[in-house]
């Protein structure tokens, strides 16, 4: 791996660290478990979390090679399908995101996430050590497929995870499904990767949503709960804000609701003006939106700006309101509604502890992406535990995966057995100024058991 590239993946991270430094903190907590959490891969002084999550009970194994980007550079296919792991050899899990763009913030907390859980089972699982290659997908689907194939030609990972944006992962698909590479998508939503039986791939995990699975149960809520008849849509103009939008709309109007107008701007738009004029003509009992990331901010923001919060209240999928920039949004972002599979003001033990080591860590809450991540690697952790490490009997591995199943920070997590996507509950939520003075996604109701199937 050249310098270079070693560089920008660190600089695009802006808050963590070089894949050398990632690798040497892996290698640490494996010789020394006790000391992993406290010697941070990042080794940037961040603080400190406490490892109040058990370790996985398999027994550490300490690597026979010391695990350099040298030792992990030969351009070669992976692993063979049912090979025995070479002695002491590491697994090495891919993970691209988008570390640049539009959906960094995304990216960066998925990060966040993924390493907040193996740092807590001092990347151990199944008695071997994870390794975690990290690279920047940009949120394009051209560069994340040629990423993608660097993972697993150049670095020879196991398997891939992350995927942010939806048009990465189909662009990933029959990469996935010919190289028999297993990916577990942390956030893309592209429905049809698991709702399509022509789509669906043995090797496609999905521990987030497809787009339209958190979206849809809003429909009836909207109509029967909070009394609106007349809605107006918005959402960016590529695959996954139609696929959003079109959930919500079916719902909304089979609840007995109209749509009035659909507004589409392109992804990463600055100035949403001309959209928001339009949407301010038509007469609406609210309106319908999602954006992500720097889109969200802009959004809530400027719908603010223009008076039309005055107007037309607000609704729509949570990413709207993300933790990661309520604080930005401020007052613009009050009493919107959302549905989404997650808040960090659930109170349930398991989320309220991990709420709690987030916190210790990042000095904020977790939001959405972040609680993605996590769910992410304690998914590749339990299925590595189940077959104690043997990841290159892929059909055991897929079999493992498929299985998984716990209690995690909303209740139990599965997949459904037929679109290996995973099985929400569906929270309601308002935001509302909490007693500390900062505003959050409180609880208004929730459904569970809401599959990809379900809409
Ligand atoms: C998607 O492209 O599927 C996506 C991106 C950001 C947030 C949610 C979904």
């Amino acid at each position: 791996m050249s310098e270079k590239r070693e560089l920008l993946t660190s600089t695009a991270l802006g808050m963590c660290c070089s894949r050398r430094q990632l690798l040497r903190g892996a290698l640490l907590a494996a010789l020394a478990p006790s000391l992993g959490a406290l010697l941070s891969a990042c080794g940037s002084g961040a603080a400190v979390p406490t490892p109040t999550v058990a370790a996985p009970a398999a027994t550490p194994t300490p690597p026979a090679a010391t695990p350099t980007p040298a030792a992990a550079a030969s351009p070669t296919v992976a692993a063979t399908p049912t090979g025995q792991a070479a002695a002491g050899e590491p697994v090495r899990i891919g993970v691209l995101l988008p570390y640049s763009g539009v959906y960094t913030a995304l990216g960066e907390n998925i990060t966040r996430g993924l390493e907040l859980y193996l740092e807590e089972i001092g990347y151990q699982a199944g008695g071997r050590t994870i390794e975690v290659y990290k690279e920047d997908d940009a949120a394009n689907p051209e560069v994340g497929l040629t990423k993608a194939r660097q993972l697993v030609e150049r670095d020879r990972v196991h398997l891939l995870a992350g995927i942010v944006h939806s048009g990465v992962a189909t662009a990933l698909r029959d990469f996935v499904d010919s190289q028999q590479i297993p990916l577990v998508i942390a956030n893309a939503g592209a429905a049809p990767l698991t709702r399509d039986p022509a789509q669906r791939s043995p090797y496609i995990f999905r521990v987030s949503f497809a787009n339209g699975q958190y979206e849809w149960p809003l429909g009836p809520y909207a109509h029967d709960s909070l009394g609106y008849a007349r809605v107006a849509v918005t959402a960016p103009d590529y695959s996954a804000g139609h696929e959003k939008a079109n959930a919500f709309k079916a719902a909304f109007q089979k609840a007995g609701g109209q749509i009035v107008d659909e507004v589409y701007p392109p992804l990463d738009t600055a100035d949403f003006g001309p959209f928001l004029q339009r949407l301010q003509q038509a007469q609406v009992d609210a309106v319908w939106a999602f954006f992500a990331g720097a889109d969200a901010v802009r959004f809530v923001q400027q719908y603010n700006d223009f008076g039309l919060k005055d107007q037309f209240p607000l609704i729509g999928a949570g990413d709207l309101v993300d933790e990661a920039y309520l604080g930005q949004q401020g007052d613009a972002a009050l009493d919107v509604v959302t549905s989404l599979h997650y808040t960090p003001q659930y109170d349930s033990p398991e989320n309220q502890a991990f709420v709690q080591r987030f916190r210790e860590k990042h000095g904020q809450v977790p939001n959405q992406f972040a609680y993605q991540g996590y769910l992410c690697a304690r998914v590749i952790a339990e299925a590595l535990n189940a077959v104690e490490g043997q990841v290159e009997d892929r059909e055991a591995f897929l079999s493992a995966l498929k299985q998984v199943q716990f209690t995690g920070p909303t209740g139990e997590f599965r997949f459904h057995p037929e679109t290996q996507n995973v099985v929400l509950t569906v929270f309601f939520r308002k935001v509302e100024r909490l007693a500390d003075g900062s505003l959050g996604n409180v609880v208004l109701d929730k459904v569970e058991g809401i599959d990809d199937l379900s809409f």
